[in-house]
């Protein structure tokens, strides 16, 4: 049976639906179709038609330049730290200083910006701890293993506690997204506020993508190389 991240791998504009929906493609990307239907109370046969439609639109091809999933694994490892990492270290920094300002401004009145300020900084500063050790452990290793697939040097164990990682990071994305009261810009104190919340949604959205794209694309893809090279 078709998983939700191999669907999302297939055709990533379901991307979009599964937001929409409330599906979890990339944390629990390993569900069926059929089972985040049910979990979520939806008809499987409908979403089933929205997905086809999807497909059959056509495709545009600026959003989705990059396929991730024709890369090599080098190619993946460069493209996440492009697109995800750099940007999310950008983005970090901005939503603690919007979230700094509003607290300063309206946390005596809002005693909930408070909560969402404390839970963003600790999500930050894991990400943060999170993202060096790809870029120093990880990613140099998956290189290694890109031009060497008989190499026995690579710990998947490290796999393992990095997809832990991204399962506490998902868990976290929610509650923030519910202390946020689910990022409606007509709750807006001000219009800090308003883009604080604005740029919540968006680093939700970004990092939704970022974790399917490692735990359902570039990890799988690793184990797959280490069990080829392990055979030779
Ligand atoms: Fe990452
Ligand atoms: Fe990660």
């Amino acid at each position: 049976m078709t998983t939700l991240g191999e669907l999302v791998l297939q055709e990533p504009r379901a991307a979009v639906l599964f937001e929409r929906l409330g599906f979890d493609y990339c944390c629990r990307g390993d569900r069926t179709l059929e089972q985040a239907c049910r979990q979520q109370g939806l008809d499987t046969k409908t979403v089933s038609i929205l997905l086809q439609a999807l497909a059959d639109e056509p495709r545009n091809t600026d959003l989705e330049a990059h396929d991730v999933a024709r890369t090599t694994i080098s190619e993946l490892c460069d493209h996440v730290v492009t697109r995800h990492h750099d940007p999310l270290r950008r983005d970090l920094r901005r939503i603690g200083d919007l979230a700094a300002t509003v607290v300063r401004v309206h946390g005596r009145t809002r005693c909930e910006l408070l909560d969402l300020e404390r839970l963003f900084d600790a999500i930050r500063s894991e990400l943060e701890t999170h993202m060096d050790i790809e870029e120093q452990t990880l990613f140099p290793a998956c290189r290694t293993l890109d031009v060497e697939p008989a190499t026995t040097g690579f710990d998947a164990a490290l796999l393992v506690l990095l997809e832990d990682d991204h399962a506490t990071t998902g868990d976290a994305l929610c509650a923030l997204r519910e202390v946020g009261g689910g990022y409606r810009a007509d709750s807006a104190v001000c219009s800090t506020h308003r883009t604080m919340l604005n740029a919540l949604r968006a680093f939700e959205l970004d990092m939704h993508q970022h974790l399917h794209e490692e735990n359902n694309v570039l990890f799988p893809r690793v184990r797959a190389r280490i069990a080829a090279g392990a055979e030779r």
